[in-house]
């Protein structure tokens, strides 16, 4: 074995060893254990078990969470915890039970209490999350039947929802908590209190009627839902850690080794096992938690042969407690670490326990639990990351490391040379690390920590830093200093100049001075430094310094060594972040007395699938079983943004075990050009390619893994062009597509002179990623005649898909089947861009006669499919002294992406809501689609039109900023009245507005709370608040007038059943169960004899596609004509026998032969607009709505908190106020990651950074607001929907918008401290580095950011 090549694998190896393992009870036996398999393809791909998903493959979304149970041997316990299935490798679970959503309960047996709370909560809308949800929330309870809310608040640290805005699930989930009030069974003699209705739910109105008194207002609130139908949780049902595996654990461990195709995974059972196999394979990767190697396989394409598991080895796992610290084993988890380190802050004096307590705190915002349940300390320092968060606490701590050989044991201090380059530790290849020890601190010294992301929870760091001040005795003298920083360098590095300087100096204003111009110098930036942000980053080490300051300070002062405690207007800069447990207040109008029990109009009907999403039974396009002979496909794509393709070998791909074919554009036997409304855009790319992700061709194999493989060989080489990549790129070479469009009222030009004032501003809205947890997914049957083709598809639009696939293939549309069962979201993205895909996927099952299937990686989706678009607006606004706007001209730059798309559609609906709410007597808006090199830019929620409507508050900021009044007075003195005119002459009708507004007032008790934010601001200096109200005003009805069409499909089975289809699809926003409330109150019968299959193209031809929020209006129309239809079949039956039944008059009228299937339609009448003339109505109606934010901003560190929102929503009379209450929600927090958090991240070369939950942030649990109240205004039927509803799917979304101007707000009110007022620019999202630099103060002058022009940055705006 000696001439074995370093790390590489030998045929002499001997074959692998049996992983046995348990996954719901049931005993594994795996002969062939992968090592590169994770445990999620296992369950999912070999077990069948689907009903844990896959949303992002890189432990950031939680949609894999699973419970994985071990018995320690050696502690004789067995502990239970919530994993990534995503990250963890097949072969770590040796002598391991995991426990999947199935595994605890199901529809079809009995539900587990925590699968129904969050369903009956309405916690669950497109169901994709929910699963992951469910075990985070089953493994804190496992644990801790009985938590507290901050509990539950960290379980979810680790998971996203991208549609309900959490609310929700939070209050579902409250009820088992001890602030929730539910005793789990165990309070009462007769059950849970849950049943005997005594459970309080603070504020928010979940199970009781109660009076929600606010101001003046006494507001009667009903329930969305009953808790006392709660199953109580029994603790002592729960599944046992199977006893068989309990006994085989219990047994001395022994080596192991799975050997895969291309490494080998040894799992030592000892430390000398261990150094043996470290010093025959000094390149081998040590494995804990995967949570760091997994990304470099899966995502940097990095292969090691040798892998060597240590997380058993007991010297490895070691705490021990010693003289001068705590010594923790490499291989302890954070989650070990945390609990060893809390017990000991509860027990030691505080003074020893400085360090613990920085730990604790980095510890609080390291990633979710699902990864420091696994993720090592080891595997952390190992990294070498340069922005990890606790090197910079262990080097500012000096901690000793104990590293260890087969040649012996050295000792090292983490300090400025531990790393000696990026992701480089001083680790010989045969060392491993064996232990940290973290020190006790000392009288005297002080220690703090600070992590700055632009997400507070789970998310990777832009600056965090360890900060050591040791004095001399009883002194304010500095003795020592230790400043470390990560993310300043490619390592962790110590500020040591800046603490060389500052030692023997006493801690008072003049070390601070120096200490910031010191650290300005020192922790300098290059300007086109990787992560960018560069005067945010430099600005961060001061500001977060000067934090570290007053705190000293202040303990120093507590400690009676300084007089002086920190001013009281400082103070709060001292404070750490506590997040508080949010409340939440729902209004509705409920049904009228006397509306029968079965009609379920106007209730709050749950999602229908929402009990089989919470347990996994609910399919999704990925889940549907594998065919036999099944391929699957992986996408080839353009590294570069613009370019002529050279050449392409796919020679190393189709080399490849398993691999199929290759597609290509020569494959193509009908047309390569495609796209939704113009075919201007290739299915695959043939010379050229103009942006970074186009498809090129694609790769067919086996599986999944290999496919994936393939497709990273396939070179191609390029001839590269120039790219136009940002929408200034485009102004300079006016790169656009036509036609230019514009809407114009009044005389813009004697608007201004008429005015007192003209301001001019701009304003950018960065783009947005749809984020659907489910990625795009095609599974393609070719079916073996005439052409014909199944498809199984997750869009929102099956005919665009069986059109453009036909097309494709060259068969006509009647060959292809599209069958859309459910959604795992889509939100506009699966409109027009799921076509890409499937288009592709068709076109090799066409070729391989094969059914071929592909479900995007994360990654791969964010690159290829586009998202919302970017906008710029520039703007000039006439107005009065009295803050009355008389005149705007504003002009938008969208930016389109490589091909039209629907940027033209979506470019008209901005211009449409240009005035937002407000009556602006001359007005023009010019609107140009930017032809860049990105892909094309699509659909999302809200469709133009929140770009618009931002673009308008950017100015009404500006103006009221201007005039030095409150944004709210102008605000409303501005706004529409019942029966104005808008830009494009459409008169309003039952207008809303003045009335949302007034309750938004009276709910969010805004005068009050305007009065204790000015107090607030006057009496802190470092922190602001911030307040604002804003109104919207949304437009229903498709802008292209032929989509306001609607068909709908009834059949009545003999037995009295009735299938219902219609036009629509289920992406979450539960339009089949409003489907079935409609065709329920059309038909008299319960909505239980009612069910939607699918959405397919055989059944209801040539669909609009499920978008522009109009799919209740238009397809509830349809559905009620059908069902009308047969109400009129049956009409003679019932009236022969007015006493029967329902069944009854169904098998007279099939006996009698009459036809029991009726088709509906429907079209929206009186629509059609002309640009040209400005003339006619381009929308149906508008749904209005109202919401006031108010937030707290660090101005420090550009941190803001939601403190609270007020939302009044007009949506007619509610199909159903659960569903219209979710969509509300959940299109506020997707808007806010639009205003404050989402950013998508381009570099000047058009590559985009930001490809996966890692790097970009959409909201998680903590972002939502700490109050938040939602009514749906009463008394308000809508005469132009069904049953008077009213649209509600994307007119809230641009409400979010009152977060970004009340962060502007507080903004302001921080500049006024430098002397500064009047307009100022912010563009979205407001991020914290911009509203760091927005606060300009001391400290941002220090780190003036780089001429623009000297250099390339690393990211641009796009
Ligand atoms: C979703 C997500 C969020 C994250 N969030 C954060 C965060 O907020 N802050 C942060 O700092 N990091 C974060 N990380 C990074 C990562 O989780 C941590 O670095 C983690 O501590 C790595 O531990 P592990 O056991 O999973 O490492 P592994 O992936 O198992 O190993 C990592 C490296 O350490 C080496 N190694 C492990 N043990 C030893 C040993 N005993 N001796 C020698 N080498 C060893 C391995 O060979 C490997 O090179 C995040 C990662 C993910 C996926
Ligand atoms: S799929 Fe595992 S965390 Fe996202
Ligand atoms: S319900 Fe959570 S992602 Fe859709």
């Amino acid at each position: 074995m000696a001439n074995i090549d370093r790390g590489k694998l030998s045929a002499m190896e001997p074959s692998g060893d049996e992983l046995v393992f348990f996954v719901n009870g049931r005993k594994i036996l795996e002969r062939n254990a992968e090592p590169e398999m994770t445990l999620l393809t296992y369950l999912r791909r070999k077990l069948g078990l689907t009903g844990t998903k896959l949303g992002c493959a890189e432990g950031g979304c939680g949609a894999c969470t699973v419970m994985v149970s071990k018995f320690h041997r050696h502690q004789n316990r067995t502990v239970h915890h919530s994993v990534n299935a995503c990250l963890a490798p097949l072969c770590s679970l040796h002598h391991c039970a995991v426990t999947t959503v199935e595994g605890i309960g199901s529809v079809a047996s009995k539900l587990h209490p925590v699968q129904e709370r969050i369903a009956k909560a309405h916690g669950s809308q497109c169901g994709f999350c929910t699963p992951g949800i469910v075990m985070s929330m089953y493994s804190l309870l496992r644990n801790n039947p009985q938590p507290k809310m901050q509990d539950v608040e960290e379980a979810f640290q680790g998971n996203l929802c991208r549609c309900t805005g959490y609310r929700p699930i939070l209050e579902g989930y409250k009820t088992f908590t001890k602030e929730g009030g539910c005793c789990g069974g165990r309070g009462k003699a007769n059950g849970c209190c849950m049943t005997n209705g005594n459970a309080t739910n603070g504020n928010s109105t979940n199970g009781h009627k109660e009076d929600h008194i606010n101001g003046n207002s006494t507001i009667s609130i009903q329930p969305l839902y009953d808790p006392s139908e709660f199953m109580p949780l029994d603790p002592t049902q729960e599944v046992i850690f199977p006893p068989e595996l309990m006994n085989i654990c219990k047994q001395s461990p022994k080596e192991l080794r799975f050997k895969g195709e291309r490494v080998m995974w040894i799992q030592p059972s000892s430390l000398t096992e261990l150094l043996e196999l470290k010093a025959r394979y000094p390149d081998a990767k040590l494995v804990v938690g995967n949570t760091e190697v997994g990304i470099e396989m899966k995502f940097k394409n990095l292969l090691y042969p040798v892998i060597l598991a240590p997380a058993y080895i007991p010297e490895l796992n070691d705490i021990q407690h010693t003289e001068d610290g705590i010594v923790f084993g490499a291989s302890c988890t954070l989650t070990l670490l945390g609990d060893v380190l809390r017990t000991a802050v509860a027990k030691l004096p505080s003074h020893q326990t400085e360090v613990f307590k920085a730990v604790l705190e980095q510890l609080r915002w390291f990633a979710g639990l699902q990864i420091r349940n696994v993720a090592a300390i080891g595997g952390n320092i190992m990294t070498a990351s340069p922005i990890s968060d606790l090197n910079p606490v262990f080097m500012a701590a000096s901690c000793k490391l104990t590293l260890l050989s087969k040649g012996g044991t050295r000792v090292v201090e983490m300090d400025g040379s531990f790393f000696p380059g990026y992701r480089k530790t001083v680790l010989k290849p045969e060392e491993i690390l064996l232990s940290i020890e973290i020190p006790y601190t000392k009288k005297g010294q002080y220690f703090s920590a600070f992590k700055q992301s632009p997400r507070r929870e789970d998310d990777i760091s832009i600056v965090t830093c360890g900060m050591n001040v040791v004095f001399q005795e009883s002194s304010n003298i500095v003795e020592d200093l230790q400043l470390s920083y990560g993310g300043m360098a490619p390592t962790t590095v110590l500020a040591k100049a800046t603490s060389k300087k500052l030692i023997g100096r006493p801690w008072n204003e003049g070390l601070l001075e120096d200490a910031c111009v010191s650290l300005a110098e020192e922790m300098a930036l290059a300007p086109s430094v990787p992560g960018g942000m560069v005067t945010y980053r430099r600005t961060l080490t001061i500001s977060l310094f000067f934090k570290f300051y007053l705190t000293v300070q202040h303990q120093l002062a507590r400690d009676g060594v300084l007089l002086e405690d920190v001013r009281p207007d400082y103070s709060s800069a001292t404070e750490i972040f506590h997040a508080e447990t949010p409340s939440s207040v729902q209004v509705y109008q409920t049904v009228p007395p006397g509306q029968s029990a079965d009609d379920v109009i106007g209730r709050p009907v749950m999602h229908l699938s929402a009990l089989k999403q919470a347990t996994g039974e609910a399919i999704y396009c990925d889940d549907i079983p594998c065919f036999e002979n099944e391929l699957h496909l992986a996408l080839v794509t353009s590294t570069k943004a613009h370019a002529h393709i050279t050449s392409i070998d796919t020679a190393e791909a189709l080399a490849i075990p398993g691999v199929v074919t290759f597609v290509s554009y020569k494959d193509i036997r009908g047309s390569n050009m495609t796209g939704p409304v113009l075919y201007d855009e290739t299915v695959l790319a043939e010379d050229t390619v103009t942006c970074v992700g186009h498809i090129v061709g694609a790769v067919v194999a086996d599986t999944q893994a290999h496919a994936q493989r393939a497709a990273k060989a396939v070179r191609i080489s390029y001839e590269e062009m120039k790219s136009v990549v940002t929408i200034q790129d485009a102004i300079e070479s006016q790169s656009f597509f036509q036609p230019v469009r514009t809407i114009k009222k009044g005389d813009v030009a004697q608007g201004f002179k008429e005015s007192d004032h003209v301001l001019q501003g701009e304003i950018h809205i960065g783009g947005q990623e749809h984020f659907y947890l489910e990625t795009n997914c095609t599974l393609a049957i070719p079916r073996g005649e005439d052409g014909e083709m199944e498809l199984f598809v997750s869009t929102q639009s099956a005919t665009k898909t069986q059109a453009l696939v036909a097309k494709a293939l060259g068969v006509p549309a009647n060959r292809i089947v599209c069958r859309v069962k459910r959604m795992g979201g889509g939100f506009g993205g699966k409109e027009s861009r799921s076509t890409l895909l499937s288009t592709v996927v068709a076109l090799a099952a066409q070729k391989v006669k094969r059914p071929v299937r592909c479900m995007l990686d994360r990654d791969e989706d964010m690159l290829v499919t586009g998202g919302r678009h970017p906008f710029f607006g520039r703007y000039k606004v006439g107005y009065m002294n009295s803050g009355k706007v008389k005149a705007v001209e504003v002009t938008f730059y969208s930016n389109a992406g490589n091909s039209m798309d629907l940027s033209l559609s979506i470019m008209e609906r901005a211009l449409f809501h240009m005035e937002n709410s407000y009556n602006i007597p001359h007005m023009c808006g010019t609107g140009y689609l930017c032809k860049t090199n990105l892909p094309s830019n699509t659909a999302f929620r809200g469709f133009g039109g929140p770009q618009g409507m931002m673009v308008a508050e950017s100015w009404m900021s500006d103006v009221a900023l201007a005039c030095g009044m409150p944004s709210e007075e102008v605000r409303r003195l501005n706004l529409y009245k019942e029966g104005d005119l808008t830009p494009f002459n459409q008169c309003l009708e039952q207008f809303t507005i003045d009335r949302c507004w007034k309750e938004c007032l009276e709910i969010s008790n805004y005068h009050q709370r305007k009065a204790d934010v000015e107090k607030f601001n006057k009496q802190h200096r470092w922190t602001k608040r911030g307040l604002c109200i804003v109104p919207t005003k949304f437009g229903i009805s498709f802008t292209a007038v032929f989509l306001n069409q609607a068909g709908a499909l009834a059949h009545i089975y003999t037995d009295g059943s009735v299938l219902l289809t219609h036009g629509g699809t289920e992406m979450g926003q539960g339009l089949h169960t409003k489907m079935v409330q409609v065709a329920s109150r059309t038909l008299g019968i319960p909505s239980s004899k009612i069910h939607i299959t699918e959405t397919s193209t055989n059944t209801v031809p040539n669909t609009s596609p499920t978008a522009a929020s109009a799919s209740s209006d238009l397809n509830g129309m349809a559905v009620h004509n059908a069902c009308q239809t047969l109400m009129q079949r049956l009409g003679p039956y019932k009236a022969k026998n007015p006493t029967g039944t329902w069944e009854d008059w169904v098998r007279a009228a099939y006996f009698d032969r009459v036809n029991l299937s009726a088709n509906g339609f429907y079209k929206t009448p009186d629509l059609g607009y002309d640009f040209d003339s400005n003339s006619g109505r381009p929308f149906n109606y508008f749904s209005y709505g109202v919401a006031c934010s108010e937030v707290e901003v660090d101005c420090l560190t550009g941190s803001h908190k939601n403190v609270h929102t007020s939302i009044v929503m007009d949506v007619g009379k509610s199909l159903n106020p659960a569903l219209d209450i979710g969509q509300v929600e959940g299109g506020f927090m997707q808007g806010v990651g639009l205003f404050t958090l989402e950013e998508l991240r381009y570099s000047p070369q058009g590559y985009l950074f930001t490809r996966g939950p890692g790097m970009y942030k959409i909201p998680a649990f903590g972002d939502i607001p700490t109050e938040l109240s939602v009514a749906l205004l009463r008394d308000a039927p809508n005469e132009r929907a069904i049953f008077s509803s009213k649209a509600v799917g994307e007119p809230p979304l641009f409400l979010a918008a009152s977060v970004f101007y009340a962060i502007k707000e507080a903004i302001a009110a921080a500049r006024t401290e430098s002397g500064l007022s009047g307009p100022f620019r912010l563009d979205s999202p407001a991020t914290p580095d911009r509203i760091r630099n927005a606060c300009e103060d001391r400290f941002t002058k220090l780190c003036p950011p780089a001429k623009p022009g000297t250099f390339t940055p690393w990211a641009v705006q796009v």
